[in-house]
């Protein structure tokens, strides 16, 4: 199987896990405990119906909004994923480069491998930065004063990962970071040998965004992840929020909100906008899907706070269900990321294009012609 012979995300993926090692793979495509939340991401979807008009002029279709004041030519961007070197030696590089000439946004991660400042020079196209409050708060507002310099348009703080999920996959299929070749693993090594050789001859594996901190800390010698573990505060408030809402003054987003409550108090701490997600069920298993909770948070907040739906996206409909609801945009993870492990930049570009054009596709079968005559009559729950 190739590239071009996948017609969806599901092909994509199934070619990423041929092309990664185990553990690389379920690193991905994993999720927290069981798993109820990770798959209920995706089937919660089933529950609504679409509900088309016919015989509606539909000979255009404009997939063009805007939110994070930022023009995106189609609803849907790249939602922040951790480590992309571990999938692909094209990294951040590779996604930002494809969601660019996508004309939608990428969002860098802080535990990315590319630092945000190379993300900014060797790409164009709109980017946010991915944040956490860290224990290290002098870290934390010298990325907010990095990210200024370095011209990107919106920040996103996470609220969901006061401490990691429980993901058992992990421990399973050895998966360490940095990657070592392993007793346990080495026989998917073996089996893989394309992704293993490039990983032997470019073990460029930086955590390049707080890797100067490590080195002032430890004089190199704390394993990365081991300082990224050690520096998620389980301390955080939203008076914490607020603190770095006021040095960041464009669109901000707070991401990892399930409750209606919870996106008021995100807005009253300066949110611009929330991300509706459960961080791809990675996080607290059992709590419900992002689809499940966007129409309770749109009808508690009203107008005025954007909603960006994150979690089980795979299919047009799916985002036609999220926006009919009340969303303003949504993202993927997983979705790009399994394009970026099965043939990089070429990869994410295939997954992208298939998703736009499904929207494309079911707009006009909908009856819909631009983003925002899609409403709650085209959704049954
Ligand atoms: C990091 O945020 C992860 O979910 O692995």
């Amino acid at each position: 199987m190739t590239i071009k012979k996948c017609h969806n995300i599901g092909h994509i993926r199934t070619l990423a896990q041929k092309k990664l090692p185990a553990p690389m793979f379920h690193y991905i495509d994993g999720g927290a405990d069981d798993e109820v939340t990770l798959h209920r991401n995706t089937t919660a979807f089933e529950r609504f119906d679409l509900m088309p008009r016919m015989l509606v002029d539909v000979t255009a279709i404009n997939t063009r909004t805007k939110v994070l004041e930022t023009t995106l030519e189609w609803p849907v961007f790249l939602a922040p994923t951790g480590m992309s070197r571990l999938f692909h030696h094209g990294k951040e590089l590779a996604a930002a480069r494809a969601a660019a000439k996508a004309g939608t946004l990428y969002t860098l991660s802080t535990l990315a491998t590319t630092s945000l400042e190379d993300v900014a020079k060797e790409t164009t196209g709109a980017k946010m930065f991915q944040i956490y409050i860290l224990k290290d708060r002098g870290l934390t507002s010298e990325f907010v004063q990095r990210c200024k310099a370095a011209g990107y348009k919106a920040l996103c703080l996470t609220v969901d990962m006061p401490l990691a999920g429980n993901r058992e996959r992990d421990h399973l299929t050895g998966m360490t970071m940095p990657p070592r070749f392993g007793l346990g693993s080495l026989m998917s090594f073996a089996l893989h040998p394309e992704w293993s050789l490039n990983f032997l001859r470019n073990p460029d594996f930086k955590l390049a965004n707080v890797a100067h901190r490590v080195d002032a800390l430890a004089g190199g010698a704390m394993p990365l992840i081991a300082y990224a573990n050690s520096q998620f505060d389980r301390s955080v408030t939203w008076k914490d929020v607020a603190w770095l809402a006021k040095q960041w003054d464009g669109p901000f987003v707070v991401k990892g909100i399930l409750s209606p409550e919870d996106a008021k108090l995100a807005r009253e701490a300066g949110a611009t906008a929330v991300m509706i997600s459960n961080h791809g069920g990675r996080q607290l298993d059992s709590v419900p899907a992002p689809i499940d909770c966007v129409a309770p948070i749109r009808d508690a907040v009203g107008t005025g706070l954007e909603l960006i739906v994150d979690g089980g996206i795979r299919r047009g409909t799916h985002v036609i269900k999220a926006l009919a609801l009340g969303a303003d945009a949504c993202s993927i993870g997983r979705g790009y990321l399994y394009g970026l492990a099965a043939a990089g930049e070429a990869g994410v570009t295939r997954a992208l294009t298939l998703l736009r054009t499904e929207i494309e596709r079911d707009m006009a079968l909908l009856g819909c012609a631009d983003i925002a005559s899609i409403s709650r009559a085209h959704v049954i729950p």
